[in-house]
């Protein structure tokens, strides 16, 4: 089996595991076979003194426990097992469950700037799809190697003083039970009081959250009284987009797919209105909601539901058009529909503008504070849809596209 590596800075975080194991040291595994976790069947041991009753015992070990600790030449020699999510092939139009495999593979050494991480929550992103084709919006992903995914986990086995077991990160873990990653690759998670590690994944995520924060305020700059519109809103980037759109005086209309959507958006997040894109037309229903149009447009589905949004923006100009993503055009990225009103923009003084959340980071300290605030006050929360385990990542991945989930897909190893 042949693992790639990842060529650009942007995702460097894919794990060295599958770049130190042999071809022999794993058993490749079709979707849907049982999983046989990734918990750690070993531990670190340094003692050299004891090699050779060590050596005399490892069968014993091996039989009991699936693998032995030993020592060699006082560098700590580990054994664990780690079971991973790889490309094996290239997805024509939606992926199927045939263009993934699962396969397990020992982690043999913590080498010096690495840590080993085992994985807590991987953040169901759009952006995953894209890396499994050839030529992709973001990086695309070698065959053979382990599907990206930011994720947050806790150390296991450290060789870098500035990380300690038990020590919570978040990084580009990838889809797999342990992430064996050089620690240059990782943010050590240090919530504010009242703040839980898992909000790393969800409302502080850099995909949800801070992707919502940053779309809404740096780039759409919302002002109290503005009506904004969201689609998507009933998935993780648009329920923050809806909750901190109205902490911030707006008045919010949220776009999904379904009644049940459409009442969690109202009842459970606050917004003002919602409009169901399966139940009708979309710009009529706009119209009605908002007759005097709209100031701020935060895309996620692109397509025509942007249409009908540029139909609907303010004529008295000032409205802006935040593209955050176009989730209907993921499937076929060498036909992208593009938008047929955008003439609007001119006709109606607006603007449009797309932006890629880590260019933002010069504000993620100050999203990270508003966002906490809101946390400890009750004034935001993200439900977590869980798929488990690990097994389960592809049908997860495609859950996106069939809109399966409410609020945050994650998936827990
Ligand atoms: N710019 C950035 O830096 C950045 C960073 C992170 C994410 N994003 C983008 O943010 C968007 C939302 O991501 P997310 O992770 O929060 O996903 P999500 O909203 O949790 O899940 C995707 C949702 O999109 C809807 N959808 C899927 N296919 C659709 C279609 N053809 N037409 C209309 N709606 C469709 C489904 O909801 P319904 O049931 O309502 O159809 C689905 O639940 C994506 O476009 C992603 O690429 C951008």
């Amino acid at each position: 089996m042949f693992v790639g590596s990842w060529s650009q800075a942007d995702f460097r975080g894919r794990s060295a595991a599958g770049a130190q194991t042999s071809a022999a040291q794993r058993r490749t595994i079709v979707p849907g076979a049982p999983n046989t976790k990734g918990h750690p069947q070993g531990w670190p041991f340094a003692r050299s003194g004891l090699l050779l009753s060590l050596s005399l015992v490892a069968p014993l070990w091996r039989w009991s426990l699936g693998t032995c600790p030993i020592c060699i030449s006082g560098r700590r020699a580990i054994s664990y097992n780690n079971r991973r999510v790889f490309i094996r092939t290239r997805p024509d139009g939606a992926p199927v469950l045939t263009d993934f495999g699962i396969e397990d593979e020992t982690i043999a050494d913590v080498a010096s700037g690495q840590v080993l991480v085992k994985v807590d929550t991987l953040s169901m992103d759009a952006w995953i799809r894209t890396t499994l084709n050839d030529a992709g919006m973001h990086e695309t992903g070698d065959l053979g190697s382990t599907i990206r995914a930011f994720g947050i986990g806790q150390v296991i086995a450290s060789s870098d003083a500035g990380y300690a077991e038990g020590d919570w990160t978040y990084g580009m873990l990838s889809a797999q039970t342990l992430a064996l990653i050089p620690s240059s690759q990782l943010t050590k998670v240090e919530p504010e009081p009242g703040v839980s590690p898992q909000e790393y994944i969800g409302l502080l995520g850099i995909t949800t959250g801070l992707t919502a924060w940053v779309g809404l305020i740096a780039v759409g700059e919302v002002q109290a009284g503005d009506v904004v519109l969201v689609s998507g809103a009933a998935g993780a980037v648009g329920s923050c987009v809806v909750q901190f759109a109205k902490a911030r005086g707006a008045h919010v209309i949220g776009i999904a797919g379904g009644a049940a959507k459409c009442a969690y958006l109202v009842d459970q997040l606050g917004a003002d209105a919602a409009i169901d894109y399966k139940a009708g037309d979309v710009g009529a229903q706009l119209g009605a909601l908002a007759p005097d149009g709209i100031d701020l447009f935060f895309d996620n589905v692109g397509g025509s539901i942007l249409d009908a949004a540029l139909d609907n923006l303010r004529p008295s100009g000032g409205a802006r058009v935040v593209i955050c993503g176009a989730i209907s055009q993921y499937q076929h990225l060498d036909d992208v529909a593009g938008p047929k009103l955008y003439l609007r923009l001119a006709e109606r003084n607006a603007s449009m503008r797309g932006f890629v959340v880590s260019h933002h980071a010069a504000r993620f300290t100050e999203a990270k504070k508003e966002i906490s605030a809101l946390i400890r006050d009750g004034k935001a929360r993200l439900p977590e849809y869980v798929v488990s385990p690990i097994d389960k990542f592809p049908d997860a991945l495609l859950m996106l596209f069939s809109g399966q989930h409410t609020g945050n897909l994650v998936v827990k190893p």
